[in-house]
């Protein structure tokens, strides 16, 4: 993988899944069911090295991706946050300049030191030939959670701080920005390889939104994190980007670029992988769903990105619903091109 993302084109792909871990492993709901919270587990090492590993054990992905969440860095500046059964994320949410003063930087690493102990323990618990993958949420789409306090539709409370305070609401993605950049040099710093950004929502803003808070916090990131460790790649994903990607290739600085469902792969090998590596892109969806459609969807997808710089992946993460099967299926696909 590490080879592919320094822009080698490898015979057969290397390949991993966005949310490889988690509630569609037998194994995993097994353990979930006897610890405590969510968010407990995350700070747990034991538990989290554990997880990360299972999936491996069953069909030998070519990376590891840490198990943590996003969301623990609102929580390590000090946000309430709770994971309610069937109902996802809730935090308190910050909604302006004075809600800030609520968060702090002072416990950060400590609150954090848990998951640096997960990346320390993996990194040696992997295979060599495995790539230990570590991760961040981007400023927009942190921002967008503690804003809203919980996942939304609309979107409405952080679009209109963000558009009608930008001075304001900058002053909440600047945070945000410094202290992801620090949270992924730890992760590099304890044994992780390569670190990557996960912009879920970045695909809600207007383009002139976009440059401001998805492409320009990214950047600095980016930037951020090279001054420290210009050989360890960073990948974007800026989820629902549209016809946005091109330019988020072009000024964000990252590595290679995770692509969405949605963006044609024909369309990323001309545009995109003429630049960097890219990764992506089947649907979750084809995945759950099994048999010819997965295997005619991954051809696709194979034929037209595997004779550029690529790392086969979803175009977002694993749903819970997937037959443990279908993935036995598509490892078998990919080992076979
Ligand atoms: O990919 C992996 O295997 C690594 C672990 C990982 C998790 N979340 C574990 C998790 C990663 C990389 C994430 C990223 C994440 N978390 C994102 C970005 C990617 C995306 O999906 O868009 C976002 C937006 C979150 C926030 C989040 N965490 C939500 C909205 C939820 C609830 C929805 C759900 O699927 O339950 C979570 C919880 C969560 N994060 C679970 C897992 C395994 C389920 C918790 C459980 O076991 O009950």
């Amino acid at each position: 993988m590490l080879a592919a993302l320094a822009g080698e084109v490898r015979p057969r792909p290397p390949f991993w899944l966005m949310r490889q871990a988690g509630r569609y492993l037998p194994e995993y709901r097994e353990l979930r069911a006897k610890a405590g919270s969510f968010l407990d587990l995350c700070y747990n090492p034991d538990f989290a090295v554990e997880v990360t590993l299972q999936p491996l054990r069953r069909y030998g992905m070519d990376a590891a991706i840490l198990f943590s969440d996003i969301l623990v860095v609102p929580h390590a500046l000090g946000q309430p946050l709770a994971y309610l059964e069937g109902e996802g994320p809730k935090l308190d949410p910050v909604r302006t300049v004075e809600d800030l003063k609520r968060l702090s930087r002072d416990r950060f690493h400590e609150t954090l030191a848990p998951v640096y102990e997960t990346v320390r323990r993996l990194s040696t618990a992997i295979p060599a030939e495995t790539t230990l993958i570590g991760f961040a949420g981007a400023p927009w789409t942190i921002a967008c959670y503690m804003v809203e306090g919980a996942g939304s539709k609309e979107y409405a409370h952080v679009k209109r701080w963000a558009y009608g305070d930008p001075v304001g609401f900058g002053q909440l993605i600047d945070l945000i920005v410094e202290v992801t950049a620090d949270y992924l040099c730890r992760q590099i710093e304890a044994g992780a390889e390569t670190v990557q950004l996960f912009d879920s929502w970045a695909g809600v803003l207007p383009v002139a939104e976009f440059r401001r808070w998805v492409i320009e916090p990214t950047r600095q990131i980016v930037a951020l994190v090279k001054a420290k460790h210009p050989n360890t790649p960073v990948i974007g994903f800026p989820r629902g980007a549209g016809h946005a990607y091109e330019e988020y290739v072009a000024g964000s600085g990252v590595d290679a670029v995770g692509l969405d469902t949605t963006v044609p792969p024909v369309w990323a090998a001309q545009t995109l992988q003429t630049r960097l590596p890219v990764q992506g892109n089947l649907d979750p969806i084809m995945l759950a769903a099994g048999g010819k459609a997965l295997e005619t969807a991954t051809h696709d997808i194979l034929a037209a990105l595997a004779g550029g710089p690529f790392v086969f992946n979803l175009g977002h993460g694993v749903i819970q619903s997937t037959p443990p099967a279908h993935v036995e299926a598509l490892t078998r696909i990919l080992r076979d091109w």
